[in-house]
């Protein structure tokens, strides 16, 4: 195969990439997204602070115009995020206690149903643990509603939205360490106690090295009983970068239930980190060895 979306699919896998509606009017960012890939995200439409700018006002210009590009281009969709400590809009920021748990309940209500039937996955909960040793939850407004708001926030996407596969997602979870064996333990007791949760999303914004279990650490999380989806991949340019890809495309080839991998832009010059040129793509549209390295990993074995 001769394209990421043709690969990927051929291994039952699907491969996204983060836009944005302002894109869709840059021709050469068009034609890499409809030539390359079958599922996109949201860089920043679908999140708190673009959604419900004003408490329970809703705008859905954005995602909708992304939701309509996706269909008329054979590509799903993911959903990013429907609650997260950043970005959330000022109103939300100023609110705690009993006011903000019932603010968050109809964010995801609203959200969640106005896309149901149209997300393959959404990112329920973003970010919610702390770096570090500790393996304990950040401190934010919403924790400080109550621990139990993680499990709150899934119940309530699940009732608003029963085909979405619902996922938790996180950075700094590339290998067995605190942090992502916080939230292994978490999914560990959301299923057991039958807490809806279907996936993990490991951003997978990696520098110069990756962690050597890598792929141990998908797979002991796939064992719990839910997906794993590789969902905000960049990796920094430097003599790594194209190995570094390749492995990752390699640990989600080898891990079953292993779903799919979204990048985190198109080209160095869409991304956030572009002063890294951590994509597959440069500026002016051409593949990199990375591309060609995720490419043959895709098409191998
Ligand atoms: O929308 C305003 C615009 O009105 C204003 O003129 C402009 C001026 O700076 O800012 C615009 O908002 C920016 C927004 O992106 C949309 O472009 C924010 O300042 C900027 O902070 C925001 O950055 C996004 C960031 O999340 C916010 O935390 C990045 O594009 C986006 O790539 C990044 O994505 C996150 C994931 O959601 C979660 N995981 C980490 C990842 C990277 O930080």
């Amino acid at each position: 195969n001769t394209t990421l979306r043709a690969a990927a699919a051929a291994k039952g896998r699907y491969f996204g990439a983060a836009t944005s509606s302002f894109m869709f009017s840059d021709t050469q960012h068009v034609t890499i997204l409809n030539r390359e890939f079958n599922s996109i995200v949201a860089e920043n439409e679908m999140k708190w602070d673009a959604t419900e700018p004003n408490q329970n006002q809703f705008t859905f210009t954005g995602g909708d115009r992304l939701v309509a590009h996706a269909r008329a281009n054979g590509m799903s969709v993911r959903g990013h995020a429907l609650v997260w400590h950043a970005q959330q809009p000022r109103w939300a920021q100023n609110l705690s206690g009993t006011a903000l748990r019932n603010a968050m309940i109809n964010h995801i209500t609203r959200v969640a149903t106005h896309y149901r039937g149209q997300i393959h996955s959404w990112d329920v909960v973003n970010e919610a643990f702390a770096d570090g040793g500790s393996g304990g939850r950040r401190d934010s407004n919403l924790q400080r509603t109550g621990n139990d708001w993680i499990e709150v926030a899934f119940r309530t996407a699940r009732a608003a939205d029963p085909t979405a596969k619902l996922c938790y997602n996180d950075y700094n979870t590339d290998g067995v360490n605190a942090k992502s064996t916080g939230i292994y333990n978490m999914v560990r007791d959301f299923k057991a106690r039958g807490v809806p949760i279907d996936c993990v999303g490991f951003q997978s914004h990696l520098g110069t090295g990756l962690a050597s279990d890598y792929q141990a650490n998908l797979q002991r999380f796939a064992d719990l009983g839910v997906d794993v989806q590789i969902t905000e991949l960049d990796v920094a340019q430097g003599s790594s970068q194209a190995s570094i890809y390749e492995r990752v495309t390699r640990a989600c080839l080898a891990v079953t239930r292993c779903t799919g991998i979204t990048v985190w832009g198109v080209r160095d010059s869409d991304s956030w980190r572009r002063g890294e040129n951590p994509l597959l793509f440069d500026g002016n549209g051409n593949k990199k060895p990375a591309y060609t390295a995720v490419l043959n990993a895709l098409n191998s074995g």
